[in-house]
């Protein structure tokens, strides 16, 4: 009788156990990652492309400490969101050594330097977003020969998408680019850049995605880079930042719209904007010591030179920006709360935390 009742607790708590199990792993097996830099985990260091950040010190705060292939000083949010998930960080896909389990966990796609389109960062020898896709279709195809069409349809449905790219097509083309300036007005251009990301997006869904969120763009005005070329007085850059502001609502409509073409989809959009925005703006109220100046890199704001282990600061925590163009992990930590548990305001219209029960 004792034996009974102990078998009785015994397969209560494997029950129990077996539950938290299925929610933490089943619902979403993978993560799929498109787009650049502030994505990429790596992928660069397999190309001949001048865009690297493979040297020390990146990855300085990195466990372990050393250079990644990340544009930071140690995690991106996308590692701290793969955490969550309890998956381990998405392989990059370049990566040689990669396999088919690794394939069914996430891969990486993502290229430093490219941009929803495919001039962006062409003739720095990156992958476009398109490439990326070619990439997803071969790892599909993998998968779809380890564990049949039907179990492969079912993870596809179950897993994660990340699109992050867009930066580029603003800050290192349209912007210093006179030729493209002259093709298309700002809202034109706008336009382009929407309907590629409504290609790509349908484009995913076709291969059987149906769970795809989509940053926004970070306020590129406010990028010591930007700060340190265009503004006097180290605030903002308010004629950056407007297209910006403009393209990121553009994308958040986009993703509604379809949500209701696309049935059985749930397109999320997570807001990187206002985190940054707010952050740079009030270092303190967000345990930040230094809001304008990167922790690594010279000139004004540590924006005008590339970063190396002569112009690295002390603390990357106390930074919001590491380098020229990228935040610090203490700040992709802030920008991964959001997505996995934010309010509407940070993740529309669910966050990752309601999007792994659907
Ligand atoms: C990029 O190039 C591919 C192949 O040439 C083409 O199918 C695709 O439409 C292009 N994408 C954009 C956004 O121009
Ligand atoms: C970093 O710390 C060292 C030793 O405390 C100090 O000499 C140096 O000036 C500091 N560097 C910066 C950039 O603050």
């Amino acid at each position: 009788m004792q034996c009974f009742k102990s078998c009785i607790v015994l397969w209560v708590i494997y029950i129990y156990l077996f539950g938290v199990f299925c929610y933490d792993f089943f619902l979403v097996p993978a993560v799929y990652i498109f787009g650049d830099s502030t994505v990429d985990t790596g992928n660069q260091k397999y190309l001949t492309t001048l865009i690297t950040s493979d040297y020390p010190p990146y990855g300085r705060d990195f466990v372990p400490p050393g250079p990644t292939g990340r544009f930071s000083n140690g995690k991106l949010a996308n590692d701290f969101g793969a955490e969550r998930l309890g998956l381990p960080y998405a392989v990059n896909y370049l990566d040689q050594s990669a396999t088919v389990q690794n394939y069914l966990q996430g891969v990486n796609f993502a290229s430093s330097g490219s941009g929803y389109l495919n001039i962006t960062g062409y003739i720095l020898g990156v992958e476009t977003v398109d490439e990326q896709l070619a990439f997803f279709r071969k790892v599909k195809e993998a998968i779809i020969a380890s564990i049949g069409v039907n179990a492969a349809e079912e993870h596809m449905q179950k897993s994660f998408f990340l699109i992050s790219t867009g930066s580029n097509d603003f800050i290192n083309l349209y912007n210093i680019d006179p030729i493209i300036q002259a093709m298309y007005t700002p809202a034109q251009y706008e336009d382009l850049l929407i309907s590629a990301l409504s290609g790509y997006i349908q484009a995913l869904y076709s291969y059987g995605a149906r769970k795809i969120a989509v940053d926004s763009l970070a306020p590129l005005g406010c990028l010591p880079q930007q700060v340190g070329l265009f503004s006097k007085a180290g605030e903002c850059v308010d004629s950056i930042n407007e297209p910006i502001i403009s393209f990121n609502a553009a994308t958040k409509n986009l993703l509604t719209q379809l949500s209701s073409t696309l049935p059985g989809s749930y397109l999320v959009y997570f807001n990187v904007y206002d985190p940054i925005y707010e952050a740079r703006n009030n270092p303190a109220a967000y345990g930040f010591q230094y809001g304008k100046e990167a922790c690594c890199g010279s000139g004004a704001y540590s924006g005008l030179s590339p970063c190396t282990t002569l112009n690295v600061c002390n603390v990357s925590d106390a930074h919001v920006f590491w380098d020229l163009f990228h935040p610090t992990e203490k700040m992709y930590g802030m920008l991964a709360d959001g997505y996995w548990s934010g309010p509407p305001s940070l993740a529309y219209p669910y966050n990752l935390q309601q999007l792994v029960t659907f």
